[in-house]
């Protein structure tokens, strides 16, 4: 998929063929620096991507269904219902002005209008409880909450209707640490318990190898490096990846000398001719600042953008 910001300045073009697929009950992480693409890439799949944000090509499949080419009213039917979303921000998608009950009854009936009010309420307060918080509490406004409990609110709203697939957007980056840890842990325990595919948008990398299945790494609105999580722990190719996995701290090594990746990310207004990630590269050669490199399979399921190892082929 490509997907573009068409501003008075200039196009810039923040998904940049893009490509993955998510089998049932797997959970992705989709990782990378400011500005790399994560959450257009993530808005793309329930297209609502901001204005002047255009999905100009692609396909995007849903159980063999393009939902590229379904009506806005079909769409609706498919958030929430079968691909939920989880904000950074509760308070985005929390309105303060109604009860936490009054929130559930409005997206079940929405999706199942057969349903009386009564039993949607019944809902809520299994789902809260799900989640970890008390089903009586479905009273109180949103403002009466912390901001974990007010994540955690979403989660359950993410999963009341029991959607095939979540997407979770920096759910946990305005938390503190350990809330953090409770919310990522509670999102893998519910992914375990229903089965639904989960993907994990954050630029944090330990977040992400601590609990995914694949990992996707973004650099500039690419694709740069895809494979399993113990597979790309353990045999990262991609300079950028091998960059970000030197600058997680471990605490078992006593002296460990943290690397950051020097310079900075892209402007996607005018984006380096080549591959993007040439400018911060030591490997970089005359090839990688003329051509944008192909994606190579390094091995089974292991996907690389770079000319590097295209080379060893
Ligand atoms: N509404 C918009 N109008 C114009 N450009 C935009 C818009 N939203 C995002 N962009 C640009 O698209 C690119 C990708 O942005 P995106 O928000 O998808 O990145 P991200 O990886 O989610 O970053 P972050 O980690 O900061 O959330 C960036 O260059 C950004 O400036
Ligand atoms: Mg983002």
């Amino acid at each position: 998929m490509t997907v573009e910001y068409q501003t008075r300045r200039g196009d810039i073009r923040a998904v940049n063929n893009v490509s993955f697929t998510l089998e049932e009950g797997e959970m992705l992480g989709l990782v990378g620096e400011s500005g790399s693409g994560k959450s257009t890439l993530g808005l793309s799949i329930i297209r609502l991507v901001p204005h002047p944000g255009v999905i100009v090509s692609g396909h995007l499949r849903i159980d063999g269904t393009d939902i590229l080419n379904l009506s806005e009213k079909e769409m609706r039917g498919i958030r929430g219902k079968k691909v939920a979303f989880i904000f950074q921000d509760p308070m985005t998608s929390l309105s303060p002005v109604k009860k936490i009950g009054a929130h559930f009854v409005e997206l079940i009936r929405t999706h199942e209008p057969n349903i009386s009010e009564k039993e949607a309420l019944k809902r809520a307060k299994t789902t809260l409880n799900d989640v970890g918080i008390l089903p009586e509490r479905i009273n109180d406004y949103p403002h009466q909450f912390s901001g974990g409990m007010r994540q955690r609110i979403m989660i359950a709203l993410a999963i009341a209707l029991s959607p095939d697939l979540i997407i979770a957007d920096e759910p946990t980056t305005a938390l503190d640490v350990i809330v953090q840890a409770k919310i990522l842990d509670l999102l893998k325990s519910l992914r375990d318990t229903y089965g639904m595919a989960l993907i994990l948008i954050t630029h944090d990398l330990s977040i992400v190898l601590e609990r995914c299945d694949k990992i996707l790494v973004m650099y500039g609105g690419s694709f740069v490096e895809y494979a399993d999580n113990k597979e790309l722990h353990g045999n990262p190719i991609h300079p950028y990846t091998r960059g970000l996995l030197r600058s997680i701290p471990n605490i078992e090594l006593a002296e460990q000398k943290l690397e950051a990746i020097q310079g900075s990310p892209p402007d996607l207004l005018s984006p380096p001719e080549g591959c993007h990630f040439w400018p911060r590269c030591s490997f970089a050669k005359k090839q990688c600042r003329m051509e944008r490199p192909t994606i190579v399979e390094f091995g089974p399921g292991h996907l690389v953008r770079c000319f590097k190892e295209a080379e060893r082929f």
